[in-house]
């Protein structure tokens, strides 16, 4: 999941002036394909996203194919560059066919060299024994899976497309796990209008005793445009949970993932091993390539965000054109990032900021923040957070 603050200038960029927003600085990148189709819009989401079609499928391959190829033909830094990681998020990438997986996944094997696990997003009623099968054969070794609650009530409540199917999405989770050895997050959405504390606890429950690697948290934002939002506002729908109830919820569901031996590998993820499915903080920091309409890039000390816009992406790669939001950083702002990062995953690695911002004006300033959070008790021994400092950084996050 990602939420960027809008601060971009709409570029139209020739592909032969595009070297400079691809000059990639680390040897170490990862690649980010955004699948913008959903076959159900859900009022919550504030993520670029289609109804899905066969035929605006095949224009979407076409026009990735291509942009993977310009991008790598444009990049000659590009040889020596490993690929740490590839995730398809959305939109719903597991609409697309494993052909279609395969169409993209032999693209960017042909133009970068990809050491990392290859990951997707999934809603879980499109997900079979056979499907994932296949996707497995296609290196595909991590599943994400939204399935925000097991609870049908709050599932109609979202306007989920499962709605009414939750007995069907535990059989689906539990032939997976039983059947594969692959990393399986499972999302879960906490402070759903009208959630009881109760309702949100069985759901945690409940995936734990699915037996997934990783359970992924989230507390539902809402921001003003969408839809959801509105419908509250009107008296359509329950006022989401207090501030207070929302924190005592995180506060449960971090108990419970940690007392059944659950590693927390963000504020809001907890994994049994070290591979953890987590898009938020790569993003955060970079390096990445970002492919598809409405996908973010991070290289250097550019932020580029491709048209939200299936159409104009494709209209614009048809007439040998990029069409970008770029937003240009400073070193001072990616080390703010840095550390609003160290925040989100729950552990401050000074030796890594110090190595990695030591020539910024601000690292004296970060270093000093850290240390009054130290001494009010939001960090402890081993620079990991205490509760106190689970709570800042949750808040943090969900207003930032
Ligand atoms: C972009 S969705 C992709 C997965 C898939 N389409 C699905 O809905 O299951 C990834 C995750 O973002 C989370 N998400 C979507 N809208 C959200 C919101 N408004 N607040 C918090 N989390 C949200 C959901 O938990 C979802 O599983
Ligand atoms: S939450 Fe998932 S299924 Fe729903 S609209 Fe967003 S991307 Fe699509």
């Amino acid at each position: 999941m990602v939420k960027k603050r809008v601060k971009f200038t709409l570029k139209s960029i020739e592909y032969n002036e595009a070297k400079s927003m691809y000059h990639v600085s680390s040897k170490d990148i990862g690649i980010y394909i955004h699948v913008p189709f959903c076959k159900s819009i859900c009022p919550f989401c504030p993520y670029y996203k289609v109804i899905y079609s066969d035929t605006i499928v095949k224009d979407w391959l076409k026009y990735l194919i291509n942009e993977i190829e310009i991008v790598k033909n444009i990049v000659y830094e590009f040889s020596d560059v490993r690929v740490e990681w590839v995730y398809f998020g959305g939109g719903t990438p597991s609409v697309l066919s494993p052909e279609e997986f395969r169409v993209v996944i032999e693209a960017i094997n042909n133009h970068f060299d990809v050491r990392g696990d290859i990951g997707i997003e999934a809603n879980p009623l499109d997900l079979s024994v056979d499907y994932v099968s296949k996707l497995l054969d296609l290196g595909i070794s991590k599943i994400s899976i939204g399935v925000q609650s097991f609870n049908d009530k709050y599932l109609y409540m979202l306007r989920r497309s499962e709605a009414g199917k939750s007995r069907e999405i535990l059989r689906i989770l539990n032939d997976i796990v039983r059947e594969f050895n692959i990393h399986i997050n499972v999302d879960i959405l906490f402070s759903i209008p009208g959630q009881r504390i109760d309702d949100f606890i069985n759901d945690v429950k409940t995936a734990i005793n699915v037996g997934v690697n990783q359970v992924t948290i989230y507390p539902l934002i809402l921001a003003k445009y969408l839809r959801m939002h509105k419908d509250i506002i009107e008296g359509r729908l329950p006022k989401q949970p207090s501030l207070a109830m929302e924190l005592e919820m995180l506060r449960k569901g971090k108990e419970l993932l940690e007392d059944h031996e659950y590693n927390i590998s963000t504020i809001w993820s907890w994994s049994k091993s070290t591979n953890i499915y987590e898009t938020v903080s790569n993003e955060m920091e970079g390096e990445y390539i970002g492919f598809g309409p409405g996908a973010f890039s991070l290289v250097g000390l550019r932020e580029h965000m491709n048209i939200p816009s299936i159409k104009r992406w494709c209209y614009s790669l048809m007439n040998n054109k990029m069409l970008k939001y770029v937003n240009k950083l400073s070193r001072e702002e990616l080390l703010w990032r840095a550390f609003a990062n160290n925040l989100y995953l729950s552990k401050i690695n000074i030796s890594y900021l110090k190595s990695k911002y030591s020539n910024t004006k601000n690292i004296s300033k970060v270093l000093k923040v850290i240390k009054i959070l130290r001494i009010l008790r939001y960090i402890r021994k081993g620079n990991t957070l205490t509760w106190r400092g689970h709570k800042l950084s949750h808040i943090l996050k969900r207003t930032s």
